[in-house]
């Protein structure tokens, strides 16, 4: 099967994300391998949202130390490997369970620059059968990139990648 890339022509922000849900559900459907399909997932996110520097997944590892998060499937520059969990923006929304909306990764205390260039950032934390799974993070160069609109939009794109999997 061949997976076009649309070019997304919306008007708002809700047609965007109506529009990547459906490419998502169709990119998805068909397979349920956790790291095939948020390769796949990171992809389409990165090529379809304006001003994102870097998107992609932690995972939960259960190392010998304890969990930690492990970086997964992403797109953007090489970035930080391990982060443990209450630490940084991606750590803090897998301890939390909650969503984080940074406007100013600079005004946030214990962020982890992984890329120079990032200035927002949206995480939201992937929460599988009751269990954290990992994170979906995305950065922009942008001052205040993310909305509220942008993190309903994210947390449903990323209900579709967990429904995916079994
Ligand atoms: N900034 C993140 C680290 C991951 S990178 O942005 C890819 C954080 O503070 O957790």
């Amino acid at each position: 099967m061949s997976f076009e890339l649309k070019k997304v022509k919306a008007d708002s922000k809700a047609d965007l994300y109506a529009d990547l849900l459906s490419q998502a559900k169709g990119l998805l459907h068909d397979e349920h391998d956790r790291v095939a399909n948020a390769a796949n997932f990171s992809a389409l996110l990165y090529h379809s949202l304006p001003d994102v520097n870097w998107v992609g997944f932690y995972f939960i590892n259960k190392g010998m130390q304890g969990d930690e998060l492990l970086v997964g499937p992403f797109q953007g520059k090489p970035a930080c490997v391990h982060i443990a969990l209450g630490k940084g923006v991606c750590g803090t929304a897998a301890k939390t369970r909650e969503t984080q909306l940074v406007p100013d990764v600079n005004a946030f205390p214990g962020h982890i620059f992984c890329d120079g260039d990032s200035r927002s950032e949206l995480v939201v934390p992937l929460i599988h059968e009751g269990e954290v799974l990992g994170v979906l993070d995305l950065d922009s160069p942008k001052l205040a990139r993310f909305d509220k609109e942008d993190q309903a939009g994210l947390e449903a794109l990323a209900k579709v990648f967990l429904d995916s999997l079994r």
